[in-house]
């Protein structure tokens, strides 16, 4: 299951980045506000910075408006995917965008019947927001089953991008059930990290390391003579194990 960053704050996305752990990123109309940055350039900046899909959000109601704006996106950069919302307009646009070889995420996607009409109009990917689903006592990773059984049924290529996720065991279920990708916001990519054990395991290895004497690890101060030594040994190949 690939992995997006649901997020327009550049300092998130690089830091993710960093860890290898985003295949693309999902932005919104809330998320571009919270920047308070000239629009155009943060999307660049956003697009150069991940190497795969940049979801964002068409902001009119009419299917013109959609396509006009889509339009405009895709010369943006070759990352962009234009967002449409899961109503009548937003089908027309996707349809039309799809038409022209322009991706489409077909958003706000509540039910298995709009994920369905989605697919037909020929969207990219199809983002069923399930935390929303969550908050109103439906349960948000049952539509993601249907989604997956209906689009498999009749082998529809549109892509699952699980939205609104809001914990880890989201991204579980939905790994689980085979959904094609998960958007999250940057606090649930790091409780994807972190583990107690795994801080314990690392305390207890770096506290016993201590107790090795001194000489015995001196190749890792800096600046000495053993280190000099042993960077020495394994740049001519002497390091290496028999
Ligand atoms: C996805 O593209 C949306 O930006 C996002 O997942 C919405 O999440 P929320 O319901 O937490 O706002």
């Amino acid at each position: 299951m690939k992995i997006f960053l649901d997020s327009a704050n550049l300092t998130e996305i690089r830091e993710a980045v960093s860890w290898g752990a985003i295949d693309g990123v999902t932005t919104n109309p809330s998320l571009v506000a919270k920047e308070q940055r000239d629009f155009f350039p943060l999307l660049r900046e956003i697009c150069e910075t991940v190497n795969g899909p940049v979801s964002m959000e068409t902001t009119c109601r009419d299917a013109d408006g959609m396509v006009d704006e889509g339009r405009v996106f895709s010369k943006i950069h070759p990352h962009i995917v234009a967002k449409c919302p899961l109503t009548k307009e937003g089908l027309k646009a996707t349809r039309q965008l799809a038409k022209e070889q322009i991706r489409v995420n077909v958003t706000l996607c509540f039910s298995a019947t709009q994920a369905l009409l989605a697919a037909k109009a020929g969207a990219y990917f199809v983002s069923p927001f399930v935390g929303r689903l969550d908050d109103i006592s439906s349960e948000g990773m049952a539509l993601i089953q249907d989604i997956k059984t209906i689009y498999a049924n009749y082998r529809f290529s549109t892509q699952i991008l699980v939205a609104s996720v809001r914990h880890p065991l989201h991204v579980v279920d939905a790994a689980r059930i085979g959904a094609d990708i998960a958007t999250m916001p940057f606090a649930v990519l790091e409780a994807l990290v972190k583990h107690p054990l795994t801080d314990i395991g690392l305390e207890r290895f770096l506290k016993d390391w201590e107790k090795l004497p001194a000489e015995a690890k001196a190749w890792k101060s800096p600046g000495t003579a053993a280190k000099s030594a042993v960077q020495g040994d394994i740049l001519s190949g002497q390091g290496k194990r028999s």
